[in-house]
């Protein structure tokens, strides 16, 4: 951190935040507010003057309220700018008594009330998301009884006493009697992979904690009594089951199952009671204090980040990447990646890896200093654009601009648009062109793959990405599907446009299949939730139409899914088996028709 805010080309905001972000790569406008300290951060030497003269004392939030500071603090030992920062809710000098002792202690004149807060807006090419984490609340389990017990502690507390920076200088003592504890217990997966109460995931740091914990527990204190309760240990790191065996080896003892109550003694020691899944028998242990081992979550600012960016986050609420295994840095927006936490949930090691990548992902992108984007990208024809913004509302990157109130046509970032060709598919006035998957190109397809005997034909749409790689995988996996299934490639399923379906039925497909990734897996943020909202619709339309919904399916086939691309296609084939010819002639009459009556109506709408 001190490299980084003594890096002549890197600016560091402390204490601020981000209010607004607008722009796409390479050309993002970062708005962010910065705090106003109340001293002047290039002049104060930290000498301390100011605090030893503060009267006002608050619990210390960084040592988690274990020991006390003043109105005017350091935040941390180690914070960048070593600078003290003013409370101003805490502070007298700005109450009708003004105490201001600190402005007469300090020789060098840094403290100054008429500071405010600074809003200040930042160009830049690139954003790296880290923003870290949060431990879970352990207030909700009460069989640990953490509000009840003075001597239950979280493993933020046990970590912040036995740091020799921390408030009792690395002596482990117990809250209650301020004697040092002859036994300490640890129970693990607080908070963590819990259905009931808590996460369902592994917070992935808190095993190798908790045998740091005991390392230097029986480090400092040989004869200490150390229990671990846990669900199973999780060392998976490189030399992590090494520090395991280590602790067992010291006598550290790893009792398999998590604790069903805890009781208080008169003397404050602790009584717990715990069923050991080795032995199957309920065991009872005599604890000095109780140490949780908390699960972590991420952090508040993610869902104001994410609605910020424009970003998607996973089920458990952390952001999601591009790809897990391909682009596990990048975001789903080109230019913006991801470190630490931000992500999931992270040790040390793992989060400077991931950071290292991320910081590596974005100088590439930035070091020629001109981005090249993909050809397919979609295009406004603005004489045909009503302004309507329905193109605006559906792309998942906010590469569309339309002025809703002012009528002016849409316009598209070509660098944000990643061409999933979902605005292409919702334009009421085919106002946009998907360059390369245009809509003539894709309707002379379908109309070239129905043109001879259209009724043995299984009509697909898939997508680049899952379905499509999915038939590719059943291909060459020699996995039999029926010969009679004509593949139409696009990006993503969010660009079936439903005049394509119509013009496949039109042309007398008895059948006609929608493919995508599965919903979660689109490969543009979630286009393929248009594809379903998109294909709901043509069912409805279907329905008034007096044509067979069942003629249109809709599945979420993954590229691994190559034996179900052929069971799907086998029960495709099983369904245009059903369709008879006279039903294929009465839907193409159907259509003709409606179209033109469309045609009828268009015309008397020019006219007036
Ligand atoms: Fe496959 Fe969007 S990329 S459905």
């Amino acid at each position: 951190m001190t490299d980084v805010g003594r890096h002549p080309r890197i600016k560091l905001y402390t204490m601020s935040e981000l209010v607004d972000i607008k722009g796409y790569v390479g050309n993002f406008d970062v708005k962010i507010l910065k705090k106003a300290r109340y001293v002047d951060e290039t002049e104060c030497t930290s000498c301390g003057d100011c605090v030893d003269v503060c009267p006002v004392v608050r619990p210390d939030k960084f040592n988690l309220g274990l020991s006390s500071r003043k109105a005017i603090f350091v935040p941390f030992p180690q914070a960048v700018p070593s600078a003290y920062v003013i409370n101003v809710n805490e502070c007298l000098g700005h109450n009708p008594v003004v105490c201001a002792k600190c402005i007469e202690a300090c020789d060098k004149d840094c403290i100054n009330f008429h500071m405010s807060d600074e809003e200040i807006v930042e160009s830049v090419g690139s954003i790296v998301v880290a923003t870290g984490l949060e431990v879970y609340d352990p207030t909700e389990l009460d069989e640990y009884a953490y509000t009840r017990f003075e001597n239950v502690l979280t493993s933020l507390e046990f970590e912040r006493l036995i740091n020799a920076g921390g408030p009792t200088q690395g002596e482990l003592i117990r809250p209650t009697d301020r004697k040092r504890p002859k036994s300490v217990g640890f129970v693990q997966c607080v908070g963590s992979r819990s259905a009931r109460k808590g996460a369902s995931y592994c917070s992935n740091i808190c095993c190798m904690n908790t045998v740091k914990g005991t390392l230097m527990l029986k480090e400092h204190y040989p004869d200490m009594d150390i229990k671990v309760f846990y669900i199973d240990i999780r060392a998976s790191g490189k030399g992590f089951e090494d520090l395991y065996r280590r602790s067992q080896r010291l006598g550290v003892h790893y009792l398999r199952g998590l604790p069903g109550t805890v009781e208080e003694m008169p003397d404050r020691s602790l009584r717990v009671a715990v069923e050991n899944t080795v032995t199957s028998k309920l065991e009872i242990h005599e604890l000095d204090m109780l140490v949780l081992a908390l699960g972590i979550k991420p952090a508040p600012s993610t869902q104001r980040l994410q609605e910020i960016l424009g970003l998607q986050l996973t089920s458990d609420g952390f952001f999601l990447e591009a790809h897990p295994k391909l682009q596990p840095v990048d975001a789903a927006t080109r230019g913006i990646f991801y470190a630490g936490c931000a992500e999931g949930p992270k040790d040390i090691k793992e989060s400077v890896t991931q950071a290292s990548a991320a910081a590596a992902r974005a100088i590439r992108l930035m070091h020629d200093g001109t981005i090249t984007t993909e050809p397919i990208t979609s295009q406004v024809i603005p004489g045909k654009c009503k302004s309507c913004g329905k193109c605006a509302e559906v792309c998942p990157y906010n590469a569309i601009t339309v002025d809703v109130k002012k009528k002016t046509p849409a316009t598209v970032s070509t660098a944000a648009c990643a061409g999933c060709g979902t605005c292409a598919a919702e334009c009421p006035f085919d106002a946009i062109i998907m360059n390369h998957f245009t809509d003539t190109q894709i309707i002379n397809q379908v109309d070239a793959l129905l043109e001879d005997r259209p009724k043995e034909k299984i009509l697909v749409f898939a997508c680049n990405w899952c379905s499509y790689a999915g038939a590719d995988f059943a291909g060459v996996s020699r996995i039999q599907y029926p010969p009679n299934v004509r593949l139409i490639r696009t990006m993503c399923s969010g660009r079936v446009d439903e005049k394509f379906i119509w013009d496949g039925f039109e042309k007398g497909a008895p059948v006609i299949l929608v493919s995508g990734c599965h919903i979660g897996d689109c490969h543009y943020i979630d286009a393929n939730q248009w594809t379903d909202k998109r294909i709901k619709k043509v069912h409805k339309k279907m329905e008034k139409l007096g044509i067979r919904t069942e003629r249109l399916q809709l599945e979420w086939i993954s590229a691994a899914e190559g034996v179900r691309f052929a069971q799907v296609m086998q029960r495709m084939e099983t369904l245009r088996q059903d369709v008879t010819t006279e039903e294929i002639a009465e839907t193409i009459q159907i259509l003709k028709e409606r179209k033109q009556e469309k045609g009828r109506s268009k015309k008397r709408d020019d006219i007036l």
